[in-house]
Parts: structure tokens; sequence; C-alpha cells
């Protein structure tokens, strides 16, 4: 199991402190969350704060978007050569269409599906995809309870892309901790996004090595 902690539980006042943090203390990708306050009632940070995280960065980004205008903001963030570039599908009329826009800028891209939206919703898209965002709890903040149903979801999911795209890896953002996590690994999911189970844990290193399943 891959583990991407969530930078919107550092403390903004010490990014660069913490993202070096999670780099050193052995996570696998660092997952950045950028909300517009209107596909979900939070705001967050744009290119100009990602970009110094990048710079301080050792291990690849993985950008998520929770934004209306996803097209605009995956030009706003490319040339920062984040690794992943996931957007909602429930925001996207051309989903096909950005995903090649996405590769096209050398990104990989992925699409995330809120705990409402079903698998099947993304089933003629999988085959260009490299990863599937499952939110475990709704979008906007850090700190929430997991969703349990996003377990069968998974389960559904895997089974599906197997099929279609096995490359295609399976990510699950909110709600992660060390009681949930053998849950997430034995139906399949590939990597875990946790924010405030990393930056709450006495020790980031053992909370990062404990997902690392
Ligand atoms: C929620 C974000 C998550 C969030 C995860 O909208 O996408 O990445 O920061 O935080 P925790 O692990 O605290 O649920
Ligand atoms: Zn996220």
């Amino acid at each position: 199991m891959k583990v991407a902690p969530s930078v919107l539980s550092a403390d903004f006042g010490n990014l660069q402190r913490d993202v070096e943090a999670i780099c050193d203390a052995g996570c696998d990708l660092v997952h950045i969350d950028v909300m517009d306050g209107h596909f979900v009632p939070n705001l967050t940070i744009g290119p100009v704060v990602v970009s110094s995280i990048a710079k301080c960065a050792t291990k690849p980004l993985d950008i998520h978007l929770m934004v209306q205008n996803n097209t605009f903001f995956v030009e706003l963030f490319a040339p920062l050569k984040p690794k992943y570039i996931s957007f909602h599908i429930e925001e996207e009329k051309h989903p096909h269409r950005l995903i090649q826009k996405i590769r096209s800028l050398g990104i990989k891209p992925a699409i995330v599906l809120n705990p409402h939206t079903p698998p099947e919703s993304i089933e003629y898209l999988i085959q260009e995809l490299d990863m599937i965002l499952l939110m475990s709890v709704n979008p906007g903040f850090g700190g929430q309870s997991f969703i349990d149903s996003v377990i069968p979801k998974a389960t559904k999911l895997n089974e599906m892309k197997n099929k279609i795209n096995p490359k295609c890896l399976i990510e699950v953002d909110g709600g992660v901790n060390d009681k949930n996590i053998q849950q997430l690994k034995d139906v399949g999911v590939d990597i875990v996004v946790a924010g405030s189970y990393v930056f709450k844990h006495k020790s980031k290193e053992e909370a990062i090595k404990s997902l690392q399943i």
C-alpha cells in the first residue's frame, strides 16, 4: 500500500518544515487538495503555494482538484509537473477530452468519484486512466469520518478495472487510519490519502509505516 499524506492537515505557517517531514518520514506521494470555494465549500491553495511545496518535496505530487473549471486549473498546475492530476467526474462535461489533455501535458490522469457516484459512471473511461480516486468522505475538509460504503464500492471497481485496465490504480481519500487500512488493502486499494491521521500522530514515520501494509 502506498501512502500520500494530505498537506491540507499541515501547519501552513510551517509548510516547508511539514512537507520535508512527511517526505523524510517515507511517504510515497504528496497529496495536494485544491479547492475553489465553488465545487466545495472551502478554499485552499493555488499554484504560487504549490510551487513552493514542489521545491521542497522530494516525493512526487498528487494534485486533487475540487474545482468547477477543471481545464483552467489543469493548465495552471501542469507547469509544476505533478505525477498525477485528478478531477471530479461530477464536475466535468467532457472527461474524455480532459484526460487526453492531462496526458498530453506529461501528467498521469485520474478521476475522482464522490461517495454517491457509482463506479459504472466511468466504465468507458477506465481504459484511459492511470488512477481512480474514491472519496471516503464528502470532499471539502480534513478530519471527517470514513464512510464505510467505500469498501463494497472499491470491491466493485476493482473487479471492473481488472477486466478493462488492470494497470489502473485505485486510491482512497478521507478518514483513512490504522483501523480501516487492512479492509482497504483487502479490497484491492493501491494508494491511500491520509491527512489528520499522519499529521496528528506523535510520529509521522510510525503513522506512514502503519499504513504501508
Ligand atoms: C478532503 C480531501 C482529503 C483530506 C483528507 O476533501 O480531499 O484529502 O484532506 O484528510 P483526512 O485524512 O483528515 O480525512
Ligand atoms: Zn484529497
